[in-house]
């Protein structure tokens, strides 16, 4: 199913290239490793302030699988794509590895106005836009998350598509927030890659904690601004994130038997 997505999807494009099917001979691990691909709010000291931590880093205390963060701050689908970042973790899996991949905080605005290489094309297909800045064709947001989950999917590793953490929402002291239209597109890219790729709304499973939360707590855990937690926000996360995968949320993950147990229950 996947291919006929792809063939679909590059065949307006050419420029950006599919993977073929693998040639077999692939080493498999006996316990796999997960690569996780995301921007500050997944990344090693998150925002880089000093204050503030990625759940990236946390989510290795919850999972029996090797975790390895590749997440970096500032980075949308489209940046990390275009960085080779993709294709750095393309060229780290084998055979049964699992790639997790969270974008969104830094994918809004236009490439066509003021165009500051994060901001991926409207629409959730093969649009393209040309950007005011460079000339460069910019495409989707699931247009770039679909791409880099063909390359790992031909390497034969399993991909978990995992919608962005919301904001602090409850930063105006009354509960809010709605869904960013990334969390709708992952889900887009997710449907239209197939049985191999699953879907995991981690946005829906933070808001239901700090819908439990509260206020006060919520508001503690952003030191700094609205985006990026502290230490203690990035551990509610990953959390949040395993408690979403053990409990199937949005459908069964190729994590969820790595998942270590008890399950810590916190929505
Ligand atoms: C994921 O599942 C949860 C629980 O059923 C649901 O509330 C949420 O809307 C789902 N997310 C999406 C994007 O469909």
């Amino acid at each position: 199913m996947r291919f006929t997505t792809s063939a679909f999807l590059a065949s307006a494009i050419g420029a950006l290239q599919v993977a073929s099917a693998p040639s077999g001979g692939l080493v498999r691990r006996a316990s796999p490793t997960v690569y996780f691909c995301g921007d500050s709010t997944m990344a090693k000291n998150g925002g880089g302030d000093g204050d503030t931590d990625g759940w990236g880093n946390y989510i290795g205390n919850y999972l029996t699988a090797t975790t390895v963060n590749k997440a970096i701050g500032g980075r949308s689908a489209r940046s990390y794509w275009n960085e080779g970042r993709f294709q750095e973790v393309v060229d780290l899996v084998v055979s049964g590895d699992i790639v997790v991949i969270e974008f969104g905080h830094n994918d809004g605005g236009s490439p066509e106005s003021n165009d500051n290489a994060r901001s991926d094309c409207p629409g959730t297909g093969t649009e393209t836009c040309i950007s005011d800045s460079t000339g460069e064709t910019v495409y989707t947001f699931v247009y770039y998350v679909i791409q880099a989950s063909n390359l790992l999917l031909a390497k034969g590793a399993t991909v978990v598509l995992s919608s962005q953490t919301p904001n602090n929402q409850w930063e105006t002291g009354t509960y809010g927030g709605s869904a960013p239209r990334f969390v709708g597109y992952q889900k887009t890219a997710a449907d239209a890659l197939g049985d191999s790729v699953t879907f995991v709304d981690h946005f829906q499973a933070v808001s239901n904690m700090y819908l439990k939360l509260g206020s006060d707590a919520v508001n503690a855990l952003y030191p700094n601004d609205h985006t990026h937690t502290s230490p203690e926000g990035a551990t509610l996360a990953a959390q949040a994130f395993v408690q979403a995968i053990s409990e199937n949320m949005n459908g069964t993950t190729s994590l969820v038997s790595y998942v270590t147990t008890p399950v810590t229950t916190v929505y």
